[in-house]
């Protein structure tokens, strides 16, 4: 999909971070855009700060943990914009993790937004695509925790590595229809997921804060900083348009973290190595 100008975005998780870059970055280039997100006030703050660039902003009220809010959503867009084309799956949480914390409740949050909202906007949105036949483009935010185990035992990296899964069979699936898949994989990004127990709802129970002096606790101390000296969301909202235009699977932000992702291949390819030999 190489000219965006003209057509229409949707995203989820559209009020913060990472998402209301790609919200401004695709307004820019002369899209409209819906954003979709569970938190209302900043959703209509997003929409605010986006008034002025181009051709039409609007937001929706959507938590993605649930199909039909997101097919109200959908219908939403499709009402205001007539056709969508690119449809960014970007909502998500951090919470859980470790060997300590193997709370049910946290693992079915994080499960929930990170993986099944994936699976429920690719619902909302792909017949839709495939039916205006104008081509089109689905982008997963998956995460650099999709690559690499590094944060441990944790929902989180269940969750990713999943978005990757599923991204990568989408986008051989998409090929003959002119659609395109991106997963986006960023490291560290200066957002608000660190905060993301703001939007966690009653459900799945109360976010439980580590103790400082558990390991737990030092690996988010550790992440909050990695966070306050992250990537601009700017700069991963344009890696992935540069993405879309060129119609690239995998979009990486973070270069420095690869030599975590090549131990593990060394590992897998020494596996299999050994499986050749059995
Ligand atoms: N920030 C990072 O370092 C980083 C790194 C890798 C991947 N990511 C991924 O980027 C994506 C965006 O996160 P961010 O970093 O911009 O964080 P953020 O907290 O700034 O933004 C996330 C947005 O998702 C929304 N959201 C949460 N639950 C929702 C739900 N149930 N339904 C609808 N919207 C919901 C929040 O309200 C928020 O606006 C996430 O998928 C995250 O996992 C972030």
């Amino acid at each position: 999909m190489l000219d965006l100008a003209g057509r229409t975005a949707f995203v989820t998780g559209g009020a913060s971070g990472i998402g209301l870059a790609l919200g401004r970055a695709f307004a820019e280039a002369g899209m409209n855009v819906m954003l979709a997100d569970i938190e209302r006030d900043a959703l209509a703050a997003a929409v605010a700060s986006l008034r002025d660039v181009g051709p039409e902003v609007r937001g929706v009220a959507c938590d993605v943990t649930d199909p039909d809010s997101v097919d109200r959503a959908a219908r939403a867009a499709f009402d205001a914009f007539g056709k969508v084309h690119v449809v960014c799956n970007n909502a998500g949480v951090a919470g859980g993790g470790g060997i300590d914390d193997l709370s049910l409740d946290s693992w079915r949050w994080v499960l929930d937004v990170n993986l099944m909202g994936v699976l429920h906007g690719i619902r909302a949105f792909l017949p839709h695509i495939r039916g205006h036949g104008e081509g089109g483009h689905v982008v997963n935010t998956a995460s650099m925790a999709g690559m690499t185990a590094g944060l441990g035992f944790s929902p989180y990296t269940a969750s990713k590595y999943a978005v990757v899964g599923m991204s990568e069979g989408l986008a051989l699936q998409l090929q003959p229809f002119g659609i395109g898949v991106s997963v986006l994989c960023p490291g560290y990004v200066r957002t608000r997921i660190g905060e993301s127990g703001r939007n966690r709802a009653e459900r799945y129970g109360p976010s439980r804060t580590p103790d400082p002096a558990s390991p737990a606790g030092a690996l988010v101390a550790y992440i909050a900083e990695q966070l306050k000296a992250g990537l601009d969301p700017s700069d991963v909202a344009a890696r992935v348009l540069a993405a879309i235009r060129d119609n690239r699977l995998y979009v990486f932000t973070h270069p420095e973290m690869r030599p975590e992702f090549d131990q593990r291949i060394a590992a897998i390819d020494a596996a299999m190595d050994e499986a050749a030999a059995w």
